[in-house]
């Protein structure tokens, strides 16, 4: 079976010079020839169809970036991405992929239903199966109270859930989420665990970032640990502890990326 996601040499250099000027400082902006800042250099990645993979790293590492690659959301400066054995630019590639983007970026003139209807309209569902699995995702996301309110007056917890749910309205096979967990207080987070664990079970592909070593640790069978746009190591948690002769994951990482030649 084709892997969910085949990066093969992605390099990603920012053009924005505003945020060059920010970095002035980092040596490989200032690289003779080398405009922008180079987030991510020559990385290559693959996650297997059906696997609960983590992608780990301090900010700024390139996760985010890596993320908005293989979701067209920003231009590749170079290398190939594959989705299921699709070219990720494809639409087919697209609709297989969902998205609960670090950033909650619900739309203010929405109400719930209309944010989960207006997504499955996006991405090609008819109005009867939009409106049916729009009920669905209410429910498993104990959304359906809320249904006719906008987006700025859910609870922070309520944003995160319906980031996830709208995520998933059009049934994706891989589904990316850039730091679910950021802020969320501890009952929320067991339950987004709850979520994101039945959707593995599934059989959904599930990309993570995190921050917390702890929940990388329970929830990823597969790790990459990036720093500075490159990949350092990639191992399940317990071949991490191994390699880095830690204790926990979070000794494996801080050895680990105490041990990468900084930029
Ligand atoms: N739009 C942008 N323009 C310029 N630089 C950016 C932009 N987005 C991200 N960067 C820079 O690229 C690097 C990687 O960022 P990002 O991918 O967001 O890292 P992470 O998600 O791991 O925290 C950082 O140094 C960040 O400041
Ligand atoms: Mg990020």
């Amino acid at each position: 079976m084709s892997p969910a996601l085949s990066i093969r040499g992605l390099t990603k250099r920012y053009d924005d010079t505003r945020a060059d000027r920010r970095r002035g400082r980092d040596k490989r902006a200032e690289a003779p020839g080398a405009g922008g800042f180079l987030a991510v250099e020559d990385l290559d990645l693959e996650v297997a169809a059906g696997s609960f993979f983590g992608l780990l790293g301090p900010n700024g590492a390139g996760k985010t970036t890596i993320i908005s690659a293989v979701c067209n959301l920003i231009r590749l400066t170079a290398g190939e991405i594959g989705v299921f054995g699709l070219r990720h630019d494809a639409m087919e590639a697209r609709r297989l992929v969902g998205l609960a983007e670090q950033d909650v970026n619900l739309d203010r003139f929405l109400d719930v239903e209309e944010t989960l209807l207006y997504h499955g309209g996006y991405f090609g569902m008819c109005r009867a199966e939009a409106r049916r699995r729009a009920g669905e995702m209410m429910d498993v996301f104990d959304l359906r109270a809320k249904a006719g309110v906008r987006a700025p007056k859910l609870s922070g917890g309520m944003r995160r859930r319906l980031l996830l749910a709208r995520a998933l309205m059009h049934e994706p096979r891989l589904v990316i989420l850039d730091e679910p967990t950021a802020g969320v207080d501890f009952e929320l987070r067991l339950e987004l665990w709850r979520y994101i664990r039945r959707l593995h079970d599934q059989g959904t592909t599930i990309l993570l970032t995190t921050h917390y070593l702890e929940e990388a640790d329970e929830l990823c069978e597969d790790i990459a640990l990036i720093r500075g746009g490159h990949l350092i190591a990639r191992d399940s948690a317990d071949g991490l502890r191994e390699a880095y002769d830690a204790d926990s994951l979070a000794d494996a990482y801080v050895r680990a990326m105490g041990a990468a030649p900084t930029a």
